[in-house]
């Protein structure tokens, strides 16, 4: 089978890698992939906002299966535009993408089917934004509407700095269309984590939990970014907070989903909160597979992941025959001196030459250059993987092959998976 992943993150490197070790696929392109990627790939050049040219790749390389890894081109009607040109597509079509790309439309699909969420109100005018922001309780948060990089969610602990972040948003288009609308939303006070689901129609995979740091900093602190490193399974999604999770979420929207004639086919990735009496409720849904927890959920799959993406995509998923690995998986990501903010570009990476077989090196942000090396080419470079029977030694191994891998000014975080080991000891 001939498979093309469209992306060109670590996301994307990870789904790759499970295509070379499946016995299912014989050729693998990637667009536009990544420096990883082209070790491993055939890299073609795409705009991956611009679904006509997706298509167009995908009939030029006679792909058997289309694997979308990143929402945009999801917003962008990409995979409709497949699936009426013939293709298996795995990822959904623009009914389903909205769950992403629409915070106010997620909202009220929750609050509708009744399943646990934060209260929210949507506002378009300003005026009527402050009113309600005047009179109301803090903290609360504040979310521009649209897809905006996981920028667009800012808390707010008084009127000042939320009358500012409605500003920015609604007058002063900082986000663009992006932001033309807002949630303004209940705070949750809880611990979070990472649901992924694959989903064909009303059957769905439940991959292990995991929980990602999306802060910069230590201690979970500083700037946002798209992930510092995760790990699975996360013990706070412990039997009781899962069973919920099934009943009180994943069943009635799939089931919602269904009612509204929604075929969905891809990755349905929900952010829960679990408050303190364990309860979960629903922070986001997005419509891909999380970076950086796709790296460490695939591979804990026992089976072949690239067996259950062709399952969806041709809408013929069988749940029951599923099955994960005893161990734990952990990523650090491995970024740019000064990332999320300015950082350089085109530095030399050295890799090592040989790894253990438990560990493996993802690439996001990275390029081969013309003297053939492989460069730094993004914000967050790449992710080194481990797993291992206990979370501790995935820790021990992961921190090993990360000493070995160095370029000018790399930054990483030293406490990924802090909380779960800190209630261990
Ligand atoms: P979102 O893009 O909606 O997932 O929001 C980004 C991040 O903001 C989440 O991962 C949470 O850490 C935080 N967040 C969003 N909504 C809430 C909420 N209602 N209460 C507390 N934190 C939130
Ligand atoms: N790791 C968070 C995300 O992929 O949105």
């Amino acid at each position: 089978m001939k498979v093309l992943v469209i992306g060109s993150g670590g996301r994307e490197h990870s789904l790759v890698i499970a295509c070379k070790k499946s016995p299912l696929v014989d050729e693998i392109i990637a667009a536009p992939g990544n420096g990883g990627m082209s070790l491993d790939a055939d890299c073609r050049p795409v705009d991956v906002n611009d679904a006509e040219a997706i298509v167009a790749l995908a009939k030029e390389v006679a792909a058997d299966l289309v694997i979308v890894g990143p929402e945009a081109p999801l917003a962008a009607g990409a995979a409709d535009k497949l699936r009426e040109a013939g293709f298996d597509v795995y990822g959904p079509n623009l009914d389903g993408a909205r769950l992403e790309a629409s915070k106010t439309y997620t909202k009220e699909f929750l609050i509708n089917n009744k399943i646990p969420t934060a209260w929210g109100e949507k506002f378009k005018d300003f005026s009527k934004a402050l009113t309600y922001l005047r009179n109301a309780e803090y903290p609360l948060v504040i979310k521009a509407d649209g897809l905006a990089a996981g920028k667009g969610v800012l808390i707010v602990d008084n009127f000042t700095d939320a009358e500012q972040v409605a500003h920015e948003m609604l007058i002063k288009n900082t986000f663009g269309e992006a932001g033309h609308e807002i949630l303004v939303e209940e705070f949750m006070d809880g611990e979070e984590a990472s649901i992924m689901l694959m989903v064909s129609g009303e059957d769905y995979v439940m991959l292990p939990a995991s929980q990602d740091h999306k802060r910069a900093g230590e201690g979970d602190t500083g700037l946002n970014t798209g992930g510092m490193g995760a790990y699975a399974p996360a013990a706070v999604v412990d039997d009781a907070v899962e069973q919920k999770v099934r009943d009180e979420i994943i069943v009635p929207t799939l089931k919602a989903l269904k009612e509204d004639g929604i075929d969905y086919r891809g990755t349905l990735y929900i952010g829960i909160m679990v408050l303190p009496d364990g309860q979960p409720k629903v922070v986001e849904f997005n419509v891909r597979f999380g970076d950086p927890e796709c790296q460490i959920l695939l591979p804990l799959l026992e089976q072949d992941p690239v067996q259950l993406i062709l399952d969806c995509a041709k809408g013929q998923l069988k749940p029951e025959t599923v099955r994960v690995k005893d161990e734990y998986s952990m990523i650090v990501v491995m970024a740019a001196g000064g990332y999320p903010n300015a950082y350089h570009k085109g530095d030399v990476i050295s890799l090592p030459t040989e790894l253990p077989d438990n560990v493996s090196i993802v690439h996001a942000g990275t390029k081969k250059n013309d003297a053939g090396e492989i460069v730094t080419a993004g914000g967050r470079v790449l992710g080194v993987v481990a797993n291992a029977p206990t979370l501790q030694q995935a820790k021990e191994d992961v921190y090993q092959a990360v000493d070995k891998v160095t370029w000018k000014d790399a930054y990483y975080r030293k406490d990924i998976a802090w909380r779960q080991l800190a209630r261990e000891a």
